[in-house]
């Protein structure tokens, strides 16, 4: 059941996806995803260089049989040329690429038969990738961990007006953490779901037992938008100094003020060390529906049954 365009396009049995994570989309989370029939995202900008991130490519390989892609944000933090060149040396024909563009990397990545995906968070960037030969995109709504872009637009218009524009298949994410919503994605034409925040609830998530702990209390309104003053929101779980910044923006702060909030070292002693006050995580409202730390195996299941559940209701009325 729930066989799509993109179960098919990647090869894999269910038709969910590990969205990209920074600093946490690695070897144990994306091994654990792929094994359980979704596409695991190992995340190039968890990594220090190429060689780094070549390795984790093989580690990975040996530990699963299944398809999994790779994640390359452009533009956020650093140059990611020699990341592309890994997934190339490596052969790994899966490569979803987020923020800026990626048409500087089409030809390469093309040329060596890998399927791109681009992850975007308006129908117009949307309509663009498909111009310049992506195979699919994700459109990333409002609600999601992350960035959502400048528009607003929640996921029920965007994905649904972007199913309606394209040709190619549109993967919904952006508040999708459960069977019921996985249902509801495909209803609105998607072919399938990436999920963010549910992941990093997982067992397998390297991330901090403490943060993840403080996590799976919070409500759907435990989320705010920050870095809206230099044009770049970022949804993220609702803090102490994640208030501090909202406010310092409401009163035209530099970025030179809240950069130290905003490292990438302050997120990593958060990530590692479970220093909620030492920066910001990326937290999606979704995290309202979510108040348990299950395995990947625990969280593909229940997804599908409820999906699956959901249906056969629907089906009755
Ligand atoms: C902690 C965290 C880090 C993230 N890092 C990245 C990233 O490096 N690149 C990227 O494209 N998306 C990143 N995202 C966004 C997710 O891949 C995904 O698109 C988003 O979480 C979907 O919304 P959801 O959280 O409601 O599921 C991150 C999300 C979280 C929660």
């Amino acid at each position: 059941m729930f066989q799509t365009k993109i179960t098919k396009l990647f090869g894999i049995k269910y038709p969910i996806i590990q969205g990209g994570l920074q600093g946490l989309g690695k070897e144990s989370l994306v091994i654990a995803v792929s094994n359980e029939g979704a596409l695991g995202m190992l995340t190039a900008g968890s990594y220090k260089n190429k060689e780094e991130f070549k390795t984790a490519i093989r580690n990975v390989r040996k530990q699963t049989p299944n398809p999994f892609g790779v994640n390359i944000t452009i533009g956020i933090r650093r140059p990611m040329d020699e990341f592309v060149e890994a997934v190339i040396d490596e052969e790994v024909p899966i490569v979803f690429t987020s923020g800026q563009n990626p048409q500087p990397y089409m030809e390469k990545l093309k040329r060596a038969g890998i399927i791109v995906t681009h992850v975007v968070p308006s129908v117009r960037f949307a309509k663009k990738a498909e111009t310049i030969g992506c195979d699919a995109v994700v459109v990333v709504g409002y609600e999601c961990a992350g960035h959502p872009g400048l528009d607003d637009v929640t996921s029920l218009t965007l994905v649904q007006k972007a199913v309606q524009e394209l040709n190619i298949p549109v993967i919904a994410a952006g508040g999708f953490s459960t069977g019921k919503s996985l249902l509801a994605a495909l209803a609105l034409g998607a072919e399938g779901i990436q999920m963010g925040t549910r992941f990093l609830l997982s067992k397998e998530s390297p991330l901090h037992e403490q943060v993840k702990k403080q996590m799976v209390s919070l409500n759907e309104t435990d989320t705010l938008i920050i870095k809206r003053s230099i044009q770049k929101p970022m949804r993220v779980m609702k803090t102490e100094i994640s208030k501090r910044i909202a406010e310092m923006e409401k009163n035209n702060c530099s970025l030179e003020e809240i950069f130290p909030y905003i490292s990438g070292e302050s997120y990593e002693k958060l990530i590692r060390e479970g220093d909620i006050g030492a920066g910001v995580i990326s937290l999606g409202q979704t995290i309202g529906l979510i108040n348990n730390i299950k395995s990947v195996k625990e969280i593909i299941t229940s997804i599908i049954e409820e999906a699956e559940l959901q249906l056969k209701y629907l089906y009755h009325l």
